[in-house]
């Protein structure tokens, strides 16, 4: 080395060891001490301030950087990792899978493929969520960074698959005319639309067919749909189903849906961000009966499996359907046959990122050191908790459950005899933002039916049923609260 070249290593490993410890331990003490927190706190301007600084050019310190951020960043996250946090559907990060993060971070492998150990890792990691989830090894997978790109693979092989031209090659502006057609129910994702515009579909040839009371699509709605499309010269190509509404947790008819794509020669893509996990649950799989019959199913990892952020998982029954999406044949990433490069970059040959981290390390560790029951035992617990909410809803005589609780998602408001749906409205939105400023607990809130309800969405391996005990006195305390000062008593 000549005097004035440069490393970001440190000068001293010891010292850096020394801190390295120190973050493990704080870190451990915060996971720890979870509970005696505040659900959620507002950063402090002094923090925010601290944060947003001008670009430093010249070195703070490994040991004030890191003070920095413990004093500023580490006590205001969004609180998804806090046992009364239920907001949206998140997730909420295990200590062990953090731990796998770090050595998935230091090790740095490049995963598009290579010839390496942590790529045996991945497609180990590949293979037994194909077995838990009833795929068989001959099916493809990836594991992505979420669910909307998860589900973006999804239709794509859907896509791939379905048209009778190399699309690879032409895409919509070839010498075939192809208008195509998805379809799907009024309850799914945004980031079905999001696809459809991305893929060059177009968001209107995404069909958006009426849900029935349970929130489940409408099946006689979407095969009239479906047949109205083919006798004005469209071609169905795929159907998106839902397992696990992200409003209410619906779930559509499986089953129904794989009968209605195979007798219309479509592809059954199934968004099952959370809900598709309920199958790992040996006493709630029925809830999503149907799932084995699936072309692809799109599901988060760091959702329903409590991984931390991020990991998202496709998979497809097809054999070669993924890979024929994908594959490339760039030169500069051609296989030696021996060396670094010795085969195929398998995981780039499945998506469309190149570059990838080794997420697939604290999937491999995590499963290792829990065993996969526990997944599956943990997922039960949350479906069973959310009854438990439920019921105690329907006990009390102030609160309502407005959708029915299918799976883990529960929605309800306050309700008051002599208030029209303006007050109801304000008051359950109040409670809902006091119940977060306050850091007791963090729902989210949605409209169903146009009315405004606090929504619960269980993920959280650290909540216990105690808990959902004082979010409901809490409510009821609050909505009691706003009512009196609405000054209609
Ligand atoms: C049903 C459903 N689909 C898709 C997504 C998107 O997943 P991600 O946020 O991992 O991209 C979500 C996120 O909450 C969801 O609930």
């Amino acid at each position: 080395m000549i005097a004035n070249e440069q490393t970001l290593d440190p000068e001293n490993w010891g010292e850096m060891k020394l801190l390295g410890h120190k973050m493990v331990d704080d870190m451990m003490d915060y996971l720890a001490g979870l509970r005696e927190r505040p659900a959620w706190k507002q950063a402090p301007s002094d923090s925010t301030e601290a944060i947003r600084v001008a670009l430093p050019l010249e070195p703070e310190g490994f040991d004030a950087t890191y003070e920095n951020f413990k004093k500023n960043v580490l006590p205001y996250p969004n609180g998804n990792i806090h046992p009364r946090f239920w907001g949206w559907v998140q997730g909420t990060g295990t200590p062990y899978a953090m731990l796998a993060d770090m050595l998935a971070s230091g090790m740095n492998p490049h995963m598009a493929g290579f010839n390496q150990a942590p790529a045996v890792v991945e497609e180990t990691v590949m293979d037994w969520l194909k077995e838990m989830m009833g795929f068989s090894k001959e099916s493809s997978g990836l594991l992505t960074s979420g669910g909307t790109m998860a589900n973006l693979i999804g239709l794509a092989v859907a896509r791939h698959h379905q048209t009778n031209f190399d699309f690879r090659k032409d895409g919509f502006q070839g010498e075939t005319v192809s208008k195509m057609t998805v379809y799907t129910s009024s309850e799914t994702h945004k980031w079905a639309k999001e696809s459809m515009e991305l893929l060059g579909f177009g968001n209107k040839f995404l069909r958006i067919i009426e849900v029935d009371q349970k929130y489940q699509i409408n099946t006689d709605k979407l095969i009239s749909k479906i047949k109205e499309d083919r006798a004005n010269g469209f071609t169905p190509i795929c159907l998106i189903g839902n397992c696990g509404t992200v409003n209410t947790g619906a779930i559509d008819p499986l089953d129904k849906l794989a009968e209605i794509a195979a007798a219309e020669n479509i592809w059954l893509h199934v968004d099952g961000a959370f809900g598709a996990l309920a199958y790992l649950s040996k006493e709630h799989s029925h809830l999503v009966k149907g799932l084995e019959k699936v072309d692809s199913v799109a599901f988060d990892l760091h959702k329903w499996m409590y991984l931390p952020f991020e990991a998202g998982c496709i998979l497809v029954r097809k054999e070669g359907a993924q890979e024929s999406t994908f594959s490339s044949d760039a030169s500069y990433l051609k296989p030696s046959g021996r060396g670094v490069c010795a085969g195929p970059l398998k995981f780039s040959d499945l998506g469309i990122e190149l570059t990838r981290g080794f997420k697939a390390l604290k999937v491999w560790m995590s499963l290792k050191a829990h065993g996969a029951n526990k997944f599956g035992q943990l997922i039960g617990q949350n479906i069973e908790q959310c009854r438990y909410l439920a019921n105690l809803v329907e006990k009390s005589k102030h609160l309502q459950l407005m959708a029915p609780v299918s799976l883990n998602v529960v929605c309800f408001r306050f309700e008051k005899s002599g208030l029209d749906e303006k007050d109801l409205d304000y008051i359950n939105n109040g409670i809902l933002l006091r119940l977060q400023e306050q850091g007791i607990a963090v729902p989210s809130g949605t409209r169903i039916e146009g009315k405004f309800v606090l929504r619960v969405a269980n993920v959280n391996h650290r909540t216990i049923r105690d808990d959902f005990d004082f979010l409901v006195q809490q409510v009821e305390n609050l909505g009691f609260i706003l009512f009196s000062e609405l000054g209609k008593g």
